[in-house]
């Protein structure tokens, strides 16, 4: 159901995730801690969420957007979520945290280099020194694909 081009347009782009509560009251959230495990199902690390986690205990039915302006592309997806804390898939969450962030740490310090504006160079080596710690796994099993091209 994913194809290997959704996979990695996922993988590569910020992806906005949707919950709601029980009655119907939705949010959206930017995320960039995103992984397609197989071909029905996307794992995102939760390491900052606060009403999506609560959502989630209301409401398993989740919606994904992603855009990749490169390639022109853009898709809709819906499905099912689980909260996972622990076992291989929670792994799977941390060691997808570790990469990305040593990926990010690289993109930081390339822009560290070029700025010279003082505040922004602050932010930068503040956003260097963050760590993010993963409390979650959530596990979409993706039911619905549209494109929105
Ligand atoms: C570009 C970008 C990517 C982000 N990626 C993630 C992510 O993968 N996981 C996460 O927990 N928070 C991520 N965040 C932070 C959440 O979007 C943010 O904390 C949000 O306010 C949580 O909202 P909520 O309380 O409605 O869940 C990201 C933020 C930005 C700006």
């Amino acid at each position: 159901m994913l194809t290997n081009e959704l996979k990695e347009i996922l993988g590569s782009n910020i992806c906005y995730f949707a919950t709601s509560t029980k009655d119907g009251m939705p949010n959206v959230i930017p995320v960039g801690l995103v992984e397609p495990i197989d071909d029905s199902r996307i794992l995102i690390v939760d390491v900052k969420m606060n009403k999506t986690r609560k959502n989630l205990r209301e409401n398993e039915m989740v919606a994904i957007a992603v855009t990749d302006v490169e390639k022109l592309r853009a898709y809709q997806l819906k499905g099912r979520a689980k909260v996972v804390t622990s076992g291989d898939l929670f792994e799977r969450a941390v060691k997808l945290v570790k990469e990305k962030m040593e990926r990010r740490r690289r993109r930081l310090k390339d822009k560290l280099e070029k700025e010279d504006d003082p505040e922004i160079r602050k932010k930068l080596e503040e956003m260097m020194k963050r760590e993010l710690t993963p409390k979650a796994a959530i596990i979409i099993e993706v039911k619905e694909i549209y494109p929105c091209m």
